[in-house]
Parts: C-alpha cells; structure tokens; sequence
C-alpha cells in the first residue's frame, strides 16, 4: 500500500511517498526559511502564496523519487490541523483534487498525532509511551496509548517552547531560525551568567503545564535584573535561557514519568533537536528507560510522518469524505 502524505501547516512544503506505513520511499521537504529570513519569522500569508506555487512540484518530486506514477498511489493523507489556516488549505484543496481525480481514499491528519507518530516509521517503539512534542508551535507532555490515541498531560499555557527560541534570538539579532542559532551559540557560554528562573505554577494549573512567555520577556526586558556580572555576551545570554528553558521541560517530563510509570520517551519537533533536550532526555536510559528520537528529518514538518500515520487509518478503514476542512486550531484531547 503506498500513501503519499502532503504536509503544508507552517513553512515546509512537503510530501512523501511510504509504502505499508514504515518503507519511506520519498519524502521531499522544500523549506520556505530562506524566504521568511528576512522577517526574523515566518509571514503567514507569504507561507501560503509559497505553498501554492509549490505544492505541485513538490509532490510531483514525491512521485518521482519513489519511483511512481500517481496511479500507483491507494491513498492520499494531509495535514488539516493544527497550523497556518491558509497554509493547510492549500494542502487539504491539493489532497481533496488529487484523492477525488484518482479516486482514491482522502485521509485528514492531525499534526500532533504526526509529530507524535513519527519514531514509529524508523524504529517502532511499543505503545503506551510518554510524548514530548517540542515545535515553534507546540510544547505538549502526554500518554501516547496508540496511533491515534493521546492523551494530553501538560501543554503550555502561552508560548511553545520554540516561538521563545525564536523571540529571543530575533530579538538579539542572532539568526533565524532562533532555535538553531540559540542551540550553537549555547556551546560556547556560560548558562549561569543569568540567573533567569522558571514560573510557579504551582496553584491552579494542570501539574505538567508549561509557560514560556515569562522566560521569554525576562531574557529580552529584564537582563539587568538577572546579571551575575559576567558579560552579556549572545553565548552566555543563550546558555543561560536555554538552560531555564529545557530545565522546566525537564522538570515535569522527570514528574510525568514518575507519576505515570512510564518507562518509554519519544521526542519529536523541530525544538527535539536541541542538543541539551537530546542529552538531557538522554540520561533517562541510564534509569532503563527507552529513549528514540526520530531522525532530524522526521523531528521537523515532513510528509513522511503524515503518510505513515495515514496508513494506520487507512488499514483501520478511518478515511475522510470530501467534506474535510482545515482548522488552525489544536483538537481536544483528553487532558488528565
Ligand atoms: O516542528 P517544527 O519544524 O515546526 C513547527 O511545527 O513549529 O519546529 C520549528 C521550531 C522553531 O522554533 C525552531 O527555532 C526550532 O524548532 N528548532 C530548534 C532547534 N532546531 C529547530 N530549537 C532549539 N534547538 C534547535 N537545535
Ligand atoms: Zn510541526
């Protein structure tokens, strides 16, 4: 069974080809940073225009690299939330014509289920597992019971993890994207020449809940405040942010499995692969715990994700009608 998985919630423009959901015979990321650099971010209607004037080529590439031709593809998986309305859009109006003039089954995708999914293909991890999504858009703790079953631990209450990277970088002029930028620089300095601090949120929040914004304000707006007297240098302004920043997430990732028992971990997203995330969730194995990582490739937006997780459905008999619709918003998942 080949599912082609098209991907356009943010800034990558994606689509894959896998056969029987963990044989990646394609998977072509064309990303829009280059385009978005100029802003320090990423311009949701620029996003948009890009998709559209890719999406074919993109999936055409897919078809090419794995070898086939449209016909030999049996489903057509996409994104259809959470992310950029106008982006999905452009992703679910090419999967709908495309599913419609094959006649082929349309499969709609969650894109947290995907982030989530994505250890599956390279190195299957048994269910239940503790999930630790880390995007530009998402910071969530949760259960992963199956494919399609997540339940929602902890998420931010303001920012994710990965807009904060992206906020203080830009805001010190130190590169986009500021994640990546942040994770170098970090090498190089002292992650306590600020004592920056995470919030309490101790009283009327969900025990796994994180905010950044607090973080992110203190580091841009209050430097001064939390100056031990060593230099304000970028490496030891990104050390000492992404040492709070990957602290507090480490902090109720530590409870999540303590509380729920959990003796596996998966990370996924653009921000898992910050190095002090990998090694920091890394330690967990000296504690018998099994650690995966998908490959970089798979941890930020890719198609792959999408059509492995489409397969799942599809042998499940789950597809969608014509009827499907983007939504930027996140689904409800159950919270504990
Ligand atoms: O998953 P992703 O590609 O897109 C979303 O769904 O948001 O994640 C992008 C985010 C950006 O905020 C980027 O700065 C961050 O991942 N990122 C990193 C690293 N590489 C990418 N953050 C910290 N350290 C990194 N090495
Ligand atoms: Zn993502």
């Amino acid at each position: 069974m080949n599912v082609l998985g098209i991907e356009t919630s943010c800034d990558e423009c994606s689509a894959a080809v896998v056969a029987d959901g963990n044989r990646i015979l394609s998977n072509v990321i064309a990303t829009q940073i280059e385009l978005h650099r100029p802003f320090d971010g990423v311009v949701p209607e620029l996003a948009s225009r890009l998709h559209t004037q890719w999406i074919s080529q993109v999936v055409q590439a897919a078809l090419m690299q794995a070898g086939l031709t449209k016909e030999d593809i049996d489903a057509v998986a996409v994104t259809n939330r959470p992310g950029l309305l106008g982006s999905l859009l452009v992703g679910v109006n090419f999967a709908k014509g495309l599913a419609a003039s094959l006649d082929i089954p349309l499969i709609g995708i969650d894109h947290i289920r995907a982030h989530l999914y994505a250890p599956q293909i390279e190195h299957p991890l048994e269910y239940p597992y503790l999930g630790v999504l880390l995007s530009g858009g998402h910071t969530v703790i949760c259960r992963v019971d199956s494919y399609d079953s997540v339940e929602v631990l902890g998420t931010t209450i303001d920012d994710a993890i990965g807009e904060a990277f992206d906020k203080v970088a830009k805001h010190y002029g130190l590169g986009y994207p500021g994640g990546v930028m942040i994770d170098r620089l970090a090498q190089n300095g002292d992650p306590m020449a600020f004592r920056f601090s995470g919030p309490d949120l101790s009283k009327g929040y969900h025990p796994y809940d994180l905010s950044y914004s607090g973080l992110k304000t203190a580091v841009i707006n209050q430097l001064d405040m939390f100056s031990t007297g060593k230099p304000a240098t970028p490496e030891n302004i990104a050390a000492s942010f992404q040492r709070v920043a990957v602290g507090m997430l480490m902090k109720n990732v530590d409870k999540a499995l303590k509380d729920t028992g959990l003796k596996r971990i998966s990370a996924g997203g653009g921000v898992a692969a910050n190095s002090l995330v990998r090694s920091s969730l890394k330690k967990y194995e000296e504690q018998g715990c099994e650690v995966s990582f998908p490959s970089l490739k798979l941890c930020t937006d890719n198609g792959a994700m999408v059509a492995g997780l489409g397969y799942r459905y599809l042998k499940d008999g789950i597809v969608s009608g014509m009827d499907l619709s983007a939504s930027a918003r996140v689904a409800a998942f159950k919270k504990a």
